[in-house]
């Protein structure tokens, strides 16, 4: 294969940094969920923006009832992504968001790990970020950081910040200063609706280690450049960005001009199961559009919380699938 991706780019070895566990259940199981229960199945389309999506997807993390469901919908999370080449992922997770309707959130938790593990071979892992959702205010958030502290170095290896931007991130810092203090990375949502102030924010008063989206830093030359000398990377998901509006095509989507002033970047899916892509096909595209995406893996897997065992064997298998033939 070659350095540009042409020809199976979509089976790269990386990790994928940015995928929601609800959002990337498989449709047939949320379906046979739907019919266990008589109620009728989720719409897994037809919202143009963030707020109607976050319907949407409400409406299907709901049709999960039981933990037994919870982890299968986990389980073949991991299975698909390892599927596309993925060694690793960091998979968003917000137990709270569930009001305790299956139980304590150790329990969710415990549920997920447990699937997410299931099907791990010695150089493939998984791990959760908790998300706090930015419009369920901080004691909902200071009680995902404490499970988080708990989990730490135990399958937990972030702090997300998720959820309409439009709620401020500076509530949110305390949170994140202490999940920095129990050695979890801080990867907040920030610079998908709203402008590159978000994306200033969330380097400022969150200290983001990675930006979930951060597309609309392109419209700041001066932050391009902060973003291109920290190297902090940008979990970019393009494919969400066209269908919630907020790109107007591949062709036009800030990630060409993200590369092009040297920011780190890693392709990510979101939410698969509503923007009927995966992170295989988001590899695929970038490479049909002239993306550099081994460089782009090797971001994904830089930038994520892989231990060595499963990092070094896929950088290294990278370099040897895109050194041009001598
Ligand atoms: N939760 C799930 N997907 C999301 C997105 N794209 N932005 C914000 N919150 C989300
Ligand atoms: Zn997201």
């Amino acid at each position: 294969m070659s350095a540009n991706g042409d020809g199976g780019s979509e089976r790269l070895p990386k990790a994928h940094l940015h995928l929601h566990l609800e959002g990337a259940a498989r449709p047939a199981t949320l379906v046979e969920y739907a019919r266990r229960r008589d109620v009728p199945a989720a719409s897994l389309e037809g919202f143009t923006d963030l707020a109607a999506f976050v319907v949407a997807y409400e409406t299907a993390r709901d049709l999960i009832g039981s933990l037994d469901e919870l982890q299968r919908v986990a389980r073949e999370v991991a299975e698909d992504a390892l599927e596309q080449g993925c060694v690793w992922i960091e998979v968003h997770f917000a137990p709270f968001s569930y009001g305790g309707r299956l139980g304590r959130e150790e329990a969710l938790l415990e549920a997920v790990l447990a699937g997410l593990a299931e099907p791990q071979g010695d150089a493939t892992g998984a791990a959760v970020v908790l998300a706090v959702n930015r419009a369920h205010g901080t004691d909902l958030g200071r009680r995902t950081l404490v499970l988080a502290e708990r989990y730490a170095g135990r399958g937990v290896v972030g702090l997300g910040l998720v959820g309409d931007e439009r709620h401020p991130a500076r509530p949110y810092a305390p949170l994140f200063a202490r999940a920095r203090e129990a050695g979890l990375l801080a990867v907040p949502h920030a610079g998908e609706t709203q402008g590159p102030h978000a994306v200033l924010e969330a380097l400022q008063l969150l200290r983001a280690d990675r930006i979930g989206h951060g597309i609309t830093a392109t419209r700041d030359p001066g932050l391009l450049e902060q973003l291109a000398d920290t190297q902090r990377c940008l979990d970019v998901c393009p494919t969400s960005n066209l269908r919630l509006g907020v790109a107007e095509d591949w062709s036009a989507h800030p990630i060409h001009r993200l590369v092009a002033a040297g920011v780190a970047v890693s392709l990510n899916s979101d939410d698969p199961t509503f923007f009927g892509s995966d992170v295989a096909q988001e590899y695929a595209t970038a490479a049909a559009h002239g993306l550099p995406v081994a460089a782009i893996a090797a971001h994904s897997l830089r930038h994520s919380a892989a231990p060595d065992h499963v990092r070094g064997p896929a950088l290294r298998a990278l370099a040897s699938q895109t050194t041009p033939a001598t």
